[in-house]
């Protein structure tokens, strides 16, 4: 398995070109199921994640061409589509179960296996089963399958989740999108790859509104014709960045960055004495002055602090001036990085979902484990600042989620590369 080594080699400048988001193409890939015509994505991210999500949906009859080295994904659904979202798939990767709305929209029928759990939590869907429950859905689960039919096909419906859960949203408005009738959804997760989504929906004559806010509306329509659609900016691997020089120091500007999508981040990061500046191009980030200062942190849904820069915001507190608190709300197991970063000298004391890290002058390099997607890129930007070496292992994790990680930092005056593995 492949490792990457990084030393702690000064302050950092340049600029580092953004992505489209990971979490938003792989809710965008099985829309592609709701029409007959081509679905061509732009800009599209050139991960792992979007390799296993197209290996799905070629299994489910859907064709995928990738184009541009893989920046331009062309789908087309014309062909016989077979229902089932088999468990070999489905484990490596949860966001398979994105496919189980469209199915039922355009199937009226799907097998779509339980993802099963994941080292950040349980991750049940019943959320999502409520949800599709509403618009007419009947699923039960089999053999570790759930097994979703549809009488007389999906009805419009009012629905208010429990949760305000980012995929069960994607499910519900796919789904909704054909279904007969209006439906409402309440509750509704308000992150930007919903917006996209909506977005790209419109564009393939889905009638959308309210999508960002917390209630949903869509009116079902008969069917819906193919598009072209640019992959939104990963506000995720944005934020990941922009604490590359807020650690090292130095000034880095983000190509593509747009401070509507990490607002919330952005306080946090002001609080801490990071300035965020706004260019034609991007987001340019440096430290204010000298030392980070200690801040709390409360994840939350969007337009809340994200749960996914969580684990990246750690690694920059672990050096901070006093004592942060950080309260991850939701997911219940998504402190795995902590005992990663004390093996390289940070003090951490986890409780339940309550992380509080007393700042130490400098993190001194270590051989570390990822052990999940924002964990694994938490102890490279760890790395980046820490005396000595640090080698990250299983770094697996962190190709699902950043294309060219070493080569990103690299350009920005990191002294990192990658060892292909025994
Ligand atoms: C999406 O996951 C993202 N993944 C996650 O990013 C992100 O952390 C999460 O939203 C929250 O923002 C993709 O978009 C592919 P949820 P999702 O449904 O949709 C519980 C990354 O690092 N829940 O909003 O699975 C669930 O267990 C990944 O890129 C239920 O209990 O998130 C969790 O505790 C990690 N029942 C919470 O809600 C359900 O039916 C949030 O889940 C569904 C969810």
């Amino acid at each position: 398995m492949d490792q990457i080594m990084v030393t702690g080699n000064g302050p950092l400048s340049g600029q580092v070109p953004i992505a489209g988001a990971k979490n938003a193409c792989l809710t965008l890939m099985p829309a592609t199921l709701l029409s007959e015509e081509p679905l061509t994505l732009t800009n599209a991210p050139r991960l792992s994640d979007i390799r296993t999500m197209t290996t799905l949906l070629q299994s489910l009859g859907v064709e995928v061409t990738s184009l541009q080295g893989g920046k331009v994904l062309a789908m087309a659904s014309h062909g016989t589509i077979t229902p089932v979202a088999d468990y070999d798939i489905v484990r490596k990767m949860r966001a398979s179960n994105l496919v189980l709305g469209p199915l039922l929209a355009r199937l009226g029928h799907a097998v779509v296996s339980l993802p099963g759990g994941c080292a950040i939590g349980a991750r049940p869907m019943d959320i999502h089963i409520d949800a599709l429950t509403a618009l007419g859905a009947e699923i039960d689960l089999r053999e570790g399958y759930l097994h979703a039919t549809t009488k007389g096909g999906l009805r419009g419906a009012v629905h208010e989740m429990r949760f305000a859960s980012v995929g069960a949203t994607e499910n519900f408005l796919m789904a909704a999108t054909l279904a007969k009738g209006t439906s409402v959804l309440k509750n509704a997760a308000r992150e930007p790859e919903i917006v996209d989504l909506a977005t790209c929906l419109r564009k393939m004559g889905a009638q959308i509104a309210g999508d960002g806010t917390g209630t949903i509306e869509i009116q079902g329509v008969d069917r819906l014709h193919g598009a072209t659609h640019p992959v939104v900016t990963d506000r995720i691997e944005l934020g990941t960045y922009m604490l590359a020089p807020a650690i090292c120091g130095g000034e880095v500007e983000c190509l593509g960055g747009r401070i509507d999508l990490v607002a919330a981040f952005c306080e946090k990061l002001d609080a801490a004495g990071v300035s965020v500046t706004e260019t034609p191009r991007g987001l340019t980030v440096a430290q204010k002055n000298g030392r980070i200062r200690a801040v709390d942190v409360v994840t939350e849904p969007f337009p809340g602090f994200p749960t996914d820069l969580q684990a990246q915001m750690m690694a920059l507190l672990c050096t901070a001036d006093g004592v942060s608190v950080l309260e991850e709300r939701i997911f219940e197991n998504r402190f795995m990085h902590a005992p990663e970063l004390m093996r390289m000298g940070a003090r951490i004391e986890v409780q339940g979902g309550t992380a509080r890290v007393t700042g130490v002058d400098r993190l001194k390099g270590a051989p570390v484990m990822a052990t999940d997607l924002r964990a694994s890129v938490s102890l490279i930007l760890a790395g980046l600042a820490a005396q000595g070496e640090t080698v990250v292992s299983r770094v697996y994790h962190l190709d699902r989620g950043y294309e060219r990680v070493e080569e990103k930092l690299s350009a920005i005056g990191a002294k990192i590369e990658r060892v292909s593995g025994k």
